[in-house]
């Protein structure tokens, strides 16, 4: 007789109990916003289909997944964000490449859009015209499943995007809604005149201002207007629609399939549009991401939902759900990440402890993508209200802080252009890359070498600051060998009108070639962000539940952050200045290993060179 333990259990039976378990709240929240069972019957039907088809590998993983929720809040886990042409050309190259990755610490590679799109039209990959086709120049389908399967052998997970807020003009429901076929119309906002248009343009911010204003486009051969929240080409997806939640679940599943282990929703806020608002982060918006969530638990939960949520932190923090009922497993800490390059223009830290303290206060379950840069634009989203409390207003300091990055202020070593700079507001955001931002384009431009020593010495400090904070660090592809903005994108009419193309050049391996020479930028940083990875690994103060905090130094320009697990205290010092400084901080009686050096050392009047760092663990 077959013993029934959750091993001899049938994939089938599986199934059963994970699609129990979530029923009936799939379909009260399926009908609350559609009112169609024969719809939620056709999703059930194709859930049970994908799960079906799903690789007996992934099965196995998923099944391992769930028995080890916390299995992505490892203190190994770091990330590392891609795009496949610019790696490594096609993604048989990037397979190719894979033990560049390990050497490089990676376990969760970020395959920025490799579908099916128009170059000339593309946005970088996020308009879609086919969600089942990869792009012909990076490879096949068949490609990707085997690049996945290769990670995962590696211990590697792989990301990808979900662009579901809008499809490319090119996509098949696009084409046949411009010829007038009302099905798929009512896949899009279409408008016959501009009276309802006007009434959203009222209450509707705008995402790219200057490069593609307005959020609709007139189509003179069809002579209607259709929604573009982002580019004319990127036609926004209605979701009243019950036809295109389902297919658009479908390619969800069909990419999950493939065998991606994180799927970062793209411009999730986005999704649902109602006249009068802002049509950001409306209440159905959470209602279908909690159905991703479930839909995602039943068929494969060995997939992690990533949000991509570019908000204020009140506005981010709803896309985890309750813990009851959870949307999101990871979130982009987005203000961190701007708050960082204000401290690094102020040297002033007290804004930065402000927004981490509200990041350790909230629930261990939240987890949070740490990065110093990302292929966008970084946006000044800071909390003016504190800095209006000491007089500094919103609209100047935004013009300091893009006068100081493009290198225009006394003081500043930094490289970068302006995004988006919209005459009307005054607003515009920043793109460079972290090397360029922390100098070294500059001191590298001018031969000045001691100016690259503290250049590259604030580089790594701001990674080892970042591997501090609470959650998973993710870094972007060629800023582990320092590399500067890539000014030849003004050369390419695809790319020209869009400076975020200035910090997403190719990876320059004649460069990387250099790592193990410490004459070079390469050779010297490359090796000291490895070794930060590698205590990262080593220590289990870094797992993603430990208790994080920051401490007060009594200097405006160091910042301190601990972190605490199972009886282990790691404490980081970090100088945003230009000068030395000399901390002190309460918890300094104990005894402290420094864990570059291994040097024994006291938080009590400790010099920190200019830029410098210092993580220090406590002796037992
Ligand atoms: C996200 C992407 C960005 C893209 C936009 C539209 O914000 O990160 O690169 O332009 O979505 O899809």
């Amino acid at each position: 007789m077959v013993k029934k333990d959750s091993k001899s259990k049938t994939r089938e039976d599986v199934f059963k109990a994970r699609f129990s378990r979530h029923f009936e709240e799939l379909k009260w929240l399926y009908n609350e916003l559609y009112d169609n069972s024969s719809m939620f019957a056709e999703l059930c039907y194709q859930m049970r289909r994908y799960y079906g088809e799903r690789d007996e590998a992934l099965k196995e993983s998923d099944a391992d997944r769930e028995q080890r929720p916390d299995w992505y809040k490892q203190n190994d886990m770091l990330g590392m964000m891609l795009y496949i042409d610019n790696f490594a050309g096609t993604i048989k190259g990037v397979e190719e490449k894979l033990a560049y990755l390990e050497a490089c610490n990676v376990n969760y590679v970020h395959l920025m859009p490799f579908l099916d799109t128009v170059e000339g039209r593309s946005d970088g990959g996020y308009a879609v015209a086919d969600f089942r086709k990869v792009q012909e120049k990076l490879g096949t389908m068949e490609d990707l499943a085997h690049l996945t399967a290769s990670c995962h052998k590696k211990g590697i997970n792989v990301c990808m995007d979900f662009v579901m807020n809008h499809t490319s003009e090119d996509h098949e429901w696009a084409k046949r809604a411009r010829q007038g076929d009302g099905e798929y119309m009512s896949r899009y906002f279409f408008f016959d005149n501009y009276d309802i248009p006007a009434m959203y343009e009222k209450t509707v911010p705008q995402v790219f201002p200057t490069t593609a204003p307005g959020n609709f486009t007139w189509l003179p051969d069809a002579g209607h207007f259709v929604m573009t929240s982002f580019y004319p080409y990127q036609w926004d997806l209605n979701y009243k629609n019950p036809r295109v939640f389902n297919e658009m679940m479908y390619n969800f599943l069909f990419l999950a399939n493939q065998g991606i282990d994180i799927i970062r929703i793209d411009a999730v806020p986005y999704i649902w549009k109602e006249l009068n608002t802002q049509c950001r982060n409306l209440p159905q918006v959470h209602t279908i991401v909690r159905m991703m969530r479930m839909i995602c638990e039943i068929v494969c939960p060995g997939v992690l939902l990533l949000g991509e949520v570019v908000m204020e932190p009140e506005k981010v923090v709803p896309y985890f759900g309750a813990v009851e009922k959870p949307e999101c497993h990871m979130l982009y800490n987005v203000t961190t990440m701007a708050t960082t390059w204000h401290t690094v223009a102020t040297r002033d830290v007290r804004l930065l402890k402000k927004q981490l303290d509200i990041v350790n206060s909230l629930p261990k379950e939240y987890v949070f993508l740490n990065y110093l840069r990302c292929h966008d634009d970084i946006g000044w989203g800071l909390d003016y209200g504190t800095l209006m409390r000491e007089g500094i207003g919103e609209r100047p300091h935004k013009k300091y802080l893009n006068d100081f990055f493009q290198g225009y202020t006394e003081g500043s070593v930094s490289r970068g252009e302006l995004y988006n700079a919209d005459p009307v507001t005054g607003d515009a955001r920043f793109c460079g890359t972290t090397a360029s931002m922390c100098g070294i384009e500059k001191a590298g431009f001018e031969g000045d070498s001691e100016a690259m020593e503290r250049a590259i010495r604030f580089d790594v400090t701001l990674h080892a600051y970042m591997f501090m904070q609470s959650g998973i660090p993710v870094l972007y592809s060629g800023d582990e060998i320092g590399q500067v903005n890539d000014y030849t994108y003004k050369e390419d009419p695809n790319k020209a009108a869009d400076s975020r193309y200035l910090h997403r050049g190719p990876m320059r391996w004649e460069l990387a070639a250099r790592v193990k020479d410490p004459d070079t930028v390469e050779g010297k940083l490359f090796p000291r962000l490895k070794r930060l990875e590698e205590i990262r690994k080593g220590e289990k103060a870094f797992v993603c539940n430990a208790d994080t905090w920051t401490i007060e130094t009594w200097d405006p320009s160091v910042l301190c952050i601990g972190r605490h697990y199972e009886g282990e205290t790691i404490i980081g010092l970090f100088n945003f200045s230009e000068f030395d400084k000399t901390a002190w901080i309460n918890e300094s009686e104990e005894e402290y290993e420094e864990l570059i050096t291994g040097a024994d050392m006291q938080p009590r009047g400790v010099n920190i060179p200019a830029y410098g760092f210092y993580y220090l663990k406590k002796k037992s």
